[in-house]
């Protein structure tokens, strides 16, 4: 039997990158699925395929209107929130949109989700969490101080959370996502990833610029493993999962230089000429951590997590679809 069948769950950011690759999971697992977003990063044709679908609705709305927050949580089981404003640049620019839409937002989505009796609550948390600590792997429990506003909108909801736990008896899990990338993931913008940036650079020949010497690493994680951390924190029935906060990641770090040669080699499968174009290196970002490597054995040993794609295996799948849908 489908695990989600006929259960009533409400995505926010369902437009977006992981959002709308969530709802697409969850209706395929036969939930009722209702997507709330107002389309500040997401995009139309991200849910375009469900719309025929008669198992999806989606709610046009803001979190930072609290009623419309109300509506949408009305009658839900379950709620996976990710809407927030992503990157950190972008919050240094504008720290207080960030403010607006990731913590007050988020504790709209809280209060209507409480109110309405929504069952659990999972949310989008992130590794800017561990700010400025430098141990490796990162571990749940040790975190740093933040490094941007967005870090601390991060954290604060996860603040949020342990605190409506402990006051309402409401129940959440936090989801610390380490460098998340896969289909439908926005390649423009001025704060667009780096895996999709560069993908999208290499297909029009273009030089793709690492920041620095290119020797930092990071954790990435492909969309089925969030997925699959996501799924696993709303069926889990083990009560010592529950508010608690987890990172999902691979559980392996991977050097830049490194990245942009895969994507490199990756793509020039496609087209041959990719292989010969150039990457750059230029000046260091300021506020870039060195290395980022999550320890997932708490996600493993409660949520039973056992993500199945490692950073190569994930870009085959990321550099297959950027090229079939995002070429022209
Ligand atoms: N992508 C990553 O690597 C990563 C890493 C750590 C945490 N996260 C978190 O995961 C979540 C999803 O990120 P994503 O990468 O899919 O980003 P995204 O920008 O693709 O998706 C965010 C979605 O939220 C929507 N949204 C923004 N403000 C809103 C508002 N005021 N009201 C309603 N909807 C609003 C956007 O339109 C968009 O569809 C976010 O909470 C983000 O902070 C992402």
């Amino acid at each position: 039997m489908k695990q989600f069948k006929d259960t009533a769950v409400l995505v926010t950011g369902g437009a977006g990158f992981i959002g709308s690759n969530l709802v697409e999971k969850l209706l395929v697992e036969g939930a009722h699925v209702s997507c709330l977003d107002n389309f500040a990063t997401g995009h139309r044709h991200n849910i375009t395929p469900f719309l025929s679908n008669s198992n999806f609705t989606l709610i046009e709305a803001d979190i930072r209107d609290l009623n419309s927050c109300r509506n949408a949580c009305e009658g839900k089981k379950i709620v996976f929130h990710q809407a927030a404003l992503g990157s950190v640049p972008r919050s240094i620019h504008d720290p207080i949109t960030s403010n607006e839409v990731n913590i007050s937002g988020f504790l709209n989505m809280l209060v209507a989700s409480r109110d309405a009796g929504v069952k659990r609550f999972i949310y989008a948390a992130s590794s800017s969490t561990y700010g400025d600590s430098e141990s490796l792997p990162k571990i749940e429990e040790n975190i740093g101080r933040p490094l941007s506003p967005y870090a601390v909108t991060k954290f604060v909801n996860e603040l949020y959370a342990d605190v409506f736990a402990r006051t309402y008896g409401f129940e959440s899990i936090g989801l610390r996502y380490f460098n998340v990338f896969g289909q439908k993931q926005d390649p423009n913008g001025a704060y667009a990833a780096v895996i999709p940036k560069w993908v999208m650079q290499f297909i029009k020949h273009e030089s793709p610029l690492i920041n620095g010497a290119g020797e930092f690493s990071r954790d990435f994680t492909y969309i089925d493993n969030v997925i699959q951390a996501n799924l696993l924190a709303a069926s889990t029935e083990n009560k010592n999962a529950l508010n608690q906060v987890y990172n999902v990641a691979y559980g392996d770090r991977t050097t830049l230089n490194l990245l942009a040669e895969w994507l490199r080699e990756t793509l020039s499968t496609y087209d041959t000429d990719i292989a010969q174009v150039e990457i750059l290196h230029g000046p260091y970002r300021t506020g870039d951590i060195p290395h980022s490597l999550a320890s997932i054995d708490k996600a493993r040993n409660l949520l039973g997590y056992n993500p199945q794609f490692d950073l190569k295996k994930g870009l085959v799948e990321a550099c297959k679809w950027y090229w079939d849908h995002l070429r022209d």
